[in-house]
């Protein structure tokens, strides 16, 4: 079920809201009564995502640009303050991921993610700042699980995502005094999602993963919009600087997920000693 907020008379900015995890995020906030504008590179996904928001019946606009370039960036959020009046909401979600071992990676490949994950984030916010309708506005950026957690074949995205939950830190620091808070989300393993088609591409991985998660499923899309509707709420009004799971306890992972793994193993029946066993066993304590 969905938490009820509502968001009208509010301007909501999504970069890279045209597919997937932010897309939802962006219906969401317009479901919710938010003027909404989007961007990406893609000019198709730009006009069925506006098509798609539409639906919702509240104001919608998008536009095509690259979160790396930093005109472009600028240029689109002065348009929507310009169309919808001061930003009340930036959403910073434009990523690239792909599955491939440092060392075989070329560094034009590992540049690619740290520039669109990490200073992609950089220019929104940056370019963001002077549109925020202060005080109360909220800056949430969607960060990952890799931001954190060490993974294999994803140095890219590791690098590139705590870069952006530093860089969430500290302008919540830096932006506070203004009333402007800045936070992240970091979703879990999300299902029918870009990410997850790329980083578990089979049934069988889609398997191993969920079993991976606490909760034992993937998350929605839904799951991760209803962190954000919250998030950006005066309901969240004294948190900044916060960091935020929502994964269904993933990020737990590491010794936790050896001893799943290992579970079978520990709970199997203790094997039998025999008096001959217990008998060196006290030889050799002594
Ligand atoms: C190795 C690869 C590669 C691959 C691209 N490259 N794909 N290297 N393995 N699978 C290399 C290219 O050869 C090139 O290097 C360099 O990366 C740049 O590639 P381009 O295609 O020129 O880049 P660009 O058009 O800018 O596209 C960026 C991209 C692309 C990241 C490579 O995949 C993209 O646009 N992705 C956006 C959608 C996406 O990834 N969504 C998922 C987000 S999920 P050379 O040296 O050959 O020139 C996510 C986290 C999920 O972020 C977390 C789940 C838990
Ligand atoms: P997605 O559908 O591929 O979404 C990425 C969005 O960013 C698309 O709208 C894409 O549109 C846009 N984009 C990509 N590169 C861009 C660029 N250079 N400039 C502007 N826009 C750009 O992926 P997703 O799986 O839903 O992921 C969304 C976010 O959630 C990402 O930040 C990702 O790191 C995070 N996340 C996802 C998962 C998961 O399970 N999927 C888990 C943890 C975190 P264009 O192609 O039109 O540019």
């Amino acid at each position: 079920m969905s938490v009820p907020f509502d968001y009208s008379g509010r301007t909501v900015f999504v970069a890279g809201g045209t597919s997937g995890i932010n897309l939802t995020v962006a219906q969401a906030f317009a479901e919710a009564g938010a003027a909404v504008a989007v961007l990406s590179r893609n000019p198709d996904k730009v006009n069925s995502a506006v098509a798609a928001i539409g639906e919702t019946g509240s104001p919608v606009i998008g536009f095509v640009g690259d979160v790396r370039d930093y005109d472009s960036v600028a240029g689109a959020l002065a348009a929507a303050r310009h169309q919808l009046g001061g930003l009340d909401v930036i959403i910073s979600g434009a990523a690239g991921n792909f599955p491939a071992a440092a060392r075989d990676m070329s560094p034009r490949a590992f540049a690619a993610v740290v520039d669109i994950d990490l200073k992609g984030t950089f220019n929104v916010l940056r370019a963001a700042h002077e549109h925020l309708r202060t005080p109360g506005a909220a800056v949430i950026n969607i960060s990952a699980p890799q931001s954190s957690i060490p993974m294999e074949l994803q140095s890219h995205a590791c690098a590139a995502k705590a870069g952006v939950d530093m860089l969430t830190r500290v302008c919540a620091l830096e932006w506070g005094s203004e009333g402007i808070r800045v936070n992240a989300v970091v979703p879990g393993p999300i299902a029918e999602t870009e990410g997850m088609a790329r980083l578990a591409p089979t049934p069988e991985l889609s398997r191993v993963v969920a079993e991976s998660v606490p909760l034992g499923r993937y998350g929605t899309t839904r799951e991760i919009a209803d962190c954000c509707l919250w998030l950006a709420s005066p309901s969240a009004a004294y948190i900044t600087g916060a960091i935020i799971p929502v994964d269904g306890g993933w990020s737990l992972g590491g010794a936790s997920q050896v001893f799943t793994a290992m579970r079978a193993l520990l709970t199997a029946p203790r094997p039998e000693v025999t008096p001959e066993q217990e008998g060196a066993g006290a030889v050799a304590a002594e």
